[in-house]
């Protein structure tokens, strides 16, 4: 980049690694100021009553383009319009596009990523499942350790810090809910939590 002694190509090729790497940085800088900031007492979630189906529909949209991309079928399977939960809707968003993210990832062109709800007695359960990669069982108890990922293909290396899942199980936490787990390696992938319903006064 330093002035004459490079080509116009080389400068190029450069300034596209260069920015590679930025973008990289700046999202391994913001999970880890994010982690931190959750295992700090400095952020209690900010609970409020709010449609899930509302917020998945919104996600799905959020994602659209970039599954396209990748001819990649995204799809909602609600069986409710209009459930209710109590929890801090922002970091709910931030477990649902850490794990959407993560499906995309992970699965091939041609895959399906489904976010399907289903509205049970006491609670509300969301899922994201794809048909990708899968995790191979003895890797499915690190997936949510810090700085782990796996060190196999599909891209993984590029944009990836390791700490979406370990975000994703602390909010969980802070909310009282747990992530489940279901995969095959070359099947793919579900997750699975649990919220709270809340049945709305009229
Ligand atoms: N949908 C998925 N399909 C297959 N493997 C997954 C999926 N989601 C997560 N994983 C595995 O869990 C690891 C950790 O995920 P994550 O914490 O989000 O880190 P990162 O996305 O930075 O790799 C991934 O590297 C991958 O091995
Ligand atoms: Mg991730």
């Amino acid at each position: 980049i330093k002035g004459e002694t490079l080509s116009e190509e080389e400068r190029k090729r450069y300034l596209k690694i260069a920015r590679r790497h930025t973008v990289r940085l700046g999202s391994l800088i913001g999970d880890l100021f994010e982690l931190s900031k959750l295992d700090s007492a400095s952020v209690t979630p900010q609970l409020e009553s709010f449609s899930v189906p509302e917020l998945v529909q919104d996600i799905a949209q959020e994602f659209q383009l970039q599954a396209e991309k990748k001819n990649i079928t995204l799809s909602l399977k609600l069986d409710t319009n209009s459930a209710f939960t109590i929890g801090d809707i922002g970091l709910i968003q931030r477990v649902l596009e850490n794990l959407v993210r993560n499906a995309i990832r992970f699965t091939p062109a041609g895959g399906e990523v489904t976010l399907s709800i289903s509205e049970r007695p006491q609670s509300v359960a969301v899922a994201v499942s794809d048909t990708g990669a899968g995790i191979p069982d003895n890797e499915i108890s690190h997936i949510f350790d810090r700085f782990y990922r796996s060190d196999q293909g599909n891209g993984a290396r590029s944009d990836s810090s390791g700490l979406g899942l370990a975000i994703v199980k602390k909010i969980l936490d802070l909310h009282d809910s747990r992530i489940t787990v279901v995969s095959k390696v070359n099947a793919g992938t579900r997750f699975e939590f649990e919220l709270p319903r809340h049945r709305q006064a009229a």
